[in-house]
């Protein structure tokens, strides 16, 4: 599918999400020891989402991860996810930009913070096309849609699902440079794999404001991109599952690291965000569950989603005894480690 346009394909993947899951194996929350406390001193109403994040107040630690734009249907679910992200005071950011430098009347649809109303907003590209485009022209075009950053996402294993198998090709060693030149807060995430302890040690020398996991056990774009009615798929969707890094056994690796993390990948419930935190991250975030919950209803679906999951996560601090989701850092941890499904 390499010859299909780009539009087609961002609208591929949003009608693909309506359907159904592309969840690869576990993201190993189940392994995070996140009792209820019977004793708990802290009543439902008591806790409190509100996050700092990058210098900013959030009104609670989810991010409304990159997900598309650039088609009249992407224009949609990215005016719907800023209202919900503008009431709630949570940090947004849309899907890759490369269609944008590539036809500039697709802006319209990236362009959903124009009154400044996120308190956070970032834009996306892939390694490759950033450093393509360079620093300075990605800054420009992030400025002029009054964004606070950039996430730089990371896809080897997406590109090898995609025919013919070239993948683009870029110098690993010029990210930080990159990242000088761009002079904004630059992020890094996978696309459903992960980061193992390698790539957080080469990611840790880079001066980047945050690493979203966006591990294994959620949205995995090699399944997104692969032919399923291929004779080798599932033989080859099982070898992803065995290398996939389940999003949970990133967050302990990058324990060791001083970036923040946000904690993307098969997160779905607030229990998942909760334990997420537990494991260090400051922020979890989302992407198909927000695709399924816009396309059943365009208007409220995405709200309604939100609040639930907020909600859910107020009872479970109100469950385990705390406040704040920062005080849950330090829940008791399953030393085993995560399996494949
Ligand atoms: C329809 C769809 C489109 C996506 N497009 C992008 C993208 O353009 N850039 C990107 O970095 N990630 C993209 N993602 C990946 C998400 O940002 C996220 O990292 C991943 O889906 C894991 O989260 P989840 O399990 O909650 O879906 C997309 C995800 C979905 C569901």
């Amino acid at each position: 599918m390499r010859d299909e346009p780009l539009a087609h394909r961002k609208d591929r993947h949003l009608a693909l999400f309506r359907a159904s899951d592309r969840n690869l194996g576990d993201p190993g929350f189940d392994r995070v020891d996140l009792h209820q406390e019977a004793l708990s001193g802290v009543f439902p109403d008591e806790p409190d989402l509100r996050t700092e994040f990058l210098g900013t107040s959030l009104g609670a630690p989810l991010l409304l991860a990159s997900v598309t734009g650039g088609t009249p249907s992407g224009g949609d679910f990215n005016r719907a996810a800023a209202r919900c992200a503008a009431r709630l005071g949570l940090p947004m950011a849309t899907g890759s930009l490369r269609i944008l430098f590539e036809d500039p009347a697709t802006l319209p649809s990236f362009d959903v913070n124009g009154h400044g109303e996120l308190p956070l907003f970032f834009g996306n590209l892939g390694v490759a096309t950033a450093l393509g485009l360079g620093g300075a022209r990605v800054r420009e075009m992030t400025d002029r849609l009054r964004m606070d950053g950039l996430f730089l996402y990371f896809n080897h294993a997406q590109e090898l699902a995609q025919p013919p198998r070239e993948h683009e090709r870029f110098d690993l060693s010029a990210v930080p440079d990159f990242i000088h030149e761009y002079c904004n807060p630059v992020l890094i995430k996978e696309t459903g794999m992960g980061f193992s302890p390698t790539d957080l040690q080469t990611i840790s020398r880079w001066p980047i404001a945050a690493l979203d996991t966006a591990g294994a056990g959620g949205t995995n774009f090699y399944l997104v991109e692969s032919d399923e009615s291929a004779e080798s798929f599932e033989e080859r969707r099982e070898m992803m599952l065995r290398m996939g890094i389940p999003t949970a056994s990133v967050l302990i690796s990058a324990k060791d690291f001083s970036f923040p993390l946000i904690a993307g990948g098969g997160v779905r419930t607030g229990l998942d965000m909760a334990r997420a935190f537990a494991l260090g991250a400051t922020l979890a975030s989302c992407a198909a569950p927000l695709v399924r919950a816009w396309s059943r209803d365009p208007e409220n679906g995405l709200d309604r989603w939100a609040d639930e999951r907020l909600a859910q996560l107020r009872m479970v601090l109100s469950l385990a005894g705390v406040r704040r989701p920062r005080d849950l850092s330090g829940a008791r941890l399953d030393p085993r480690p995560p399996e494949p499904a």
